[in-house]
């Protein structure tokens, strides 16, 4: 379906049919397993699934189940790190997080033994360490604000899963270590309870397919949302975000990810996947069936699938790069 505000059903271009093609292909494959470590994440249904692909024009094309919600979890690790950059600078966030793939699973209680650092903002160390910078400028009025640039790059009013807060709250005890380790370290300066308390309402937020193929578009845009025209996120913090999202956004499949499908992109254990083609697109995927690594097994194949057909890597042979270089290049 097609649409500059609303689905439809015209697909100028075969964008939706390509859409349509791959929800249709993948949908059968029921390979995975749900997110089980709380017990809101074990009772999705396994069966949704759908796909959402926003153009910087504001177009939107999606197939299956794009407005059914579910929690962002660690998608929002992107945005929040774009956020952080904004507050505080490119620097000072490099002294507390490093941009380094990890090759370690998203809880991996790990730092980088040269800096102390973690590794980057999109493994849950770096995630915490993030939310502490967030809590520090904003104090208590940290959550409402990445509740406001999360809203503004989904174009709508996003709102919080109340039980699965209470659940990743009662259980998160990995996640609370990670923050007194981070705590020891001097990467985080706020009171542990506090940002990991942060850390676990940001990732309840609620979303769907579409919010995360808008998000992305929003990215795309370097910022802006092409829908409300509202400037939600900083340039250069965009840039900075993307680079990180290309090279660390899933994880210790991060470079599978970056060779074969090429775009810069974050997965969450909910199900969904949000990706970001530079000045062209956003595209959200939602199933919740999971690969060992966190991922979600028919996102992965939907994004690669439409990544080939639309010549979206990175690398594509399509991609011309810089029309401004190509201009002196005869
Ligand atoms: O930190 C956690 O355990 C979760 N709330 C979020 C983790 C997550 O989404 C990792 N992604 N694949």
């Amino acid at each position: 379906m097609e649409s500059d505000l609303q689905p439809s059903t015209q697909a100028p271009f075969g964008v939706g049919a390509i859409v349509s093609a791959a929800h249709a292909r993948h949908a059968a494959n029921r390979a995975g397993a749900l997110a089980d470590y709380i017990p809101e994440l074990a009772a999705v249904d396994p069966e949704r699934f759908g796909i959402a692909l926003a153009t910087v024009g504001g177009k939107l094309f999606t197939a299956g189940d794009t407005d059914h919600a579910f929690t962002i979890q660690s998608v929002s690790k992107a945005f929040v790190y774009c956020l952080a950059l904004e507050l505080i600078g490119r620097d000072a966030v490099l002294e507390r997080v490093g941009v380094e793939p990890s090759g370690d699973a998203f809880n991996a209680i790990v730092f980088d033994p040269h800096t102390n650092r973690p590794f980057n903002p999109m493994v849950n160390a770096g995630a915490i360490t993030v939310a502490g910078i967030v809590r520090d400028v904003a104090g208590d009025g940290a959550f409402d604000l990445i509740l406001d640039r999360l809203s503004g790059a989904a174009g709508r009013q996003l709102s919080i899963d109340e039980s699965v807060y209470r659940s990743e709250a009662e259980t998160g005890h990995r996640n609370r270590a990670i923050g007194h380790l981070l705590r020891n370290v001097g990467a985080l300066r706020s009171p542990v309870d506090e940002v990991v308390d942060l850390y676990f309402r940001q990732c309840s937020i609620l979303v769907t397919a579409t919010d995360l193929a808008r998000m992305g578009a929003t990215l795309a845009h370097i910022g802006e949302n092409p829908v409300t025209g509202r400037q939600v996120f900083e340039l250069t913090a965009v840039r900075n975000t993307l680079a990180v999202m290309f090279t660390c956004g899933t994880y210790d499949f991060s470079g599978s990810w970056a060779y074969d499908v090429g775009i810069p992109a974050k997965s969450g254990v909910g199900g969904g996947i949000c990706g970001v083609v530079n000045r062209q697109l956003g595209i959200g995927t939602y199933s919740p069936r999971l690969d060992i690594k966190g991922n979600s097994i028919r996102g992965v194949a939907a994004f690669k699938e439409i990544g080939d057909e639309l010549g979206l890597h990175v690398f594509d042979c399509s991609n011309d790069g810089s029309a401004y270089m190509r201009s002196f290049m005869g």
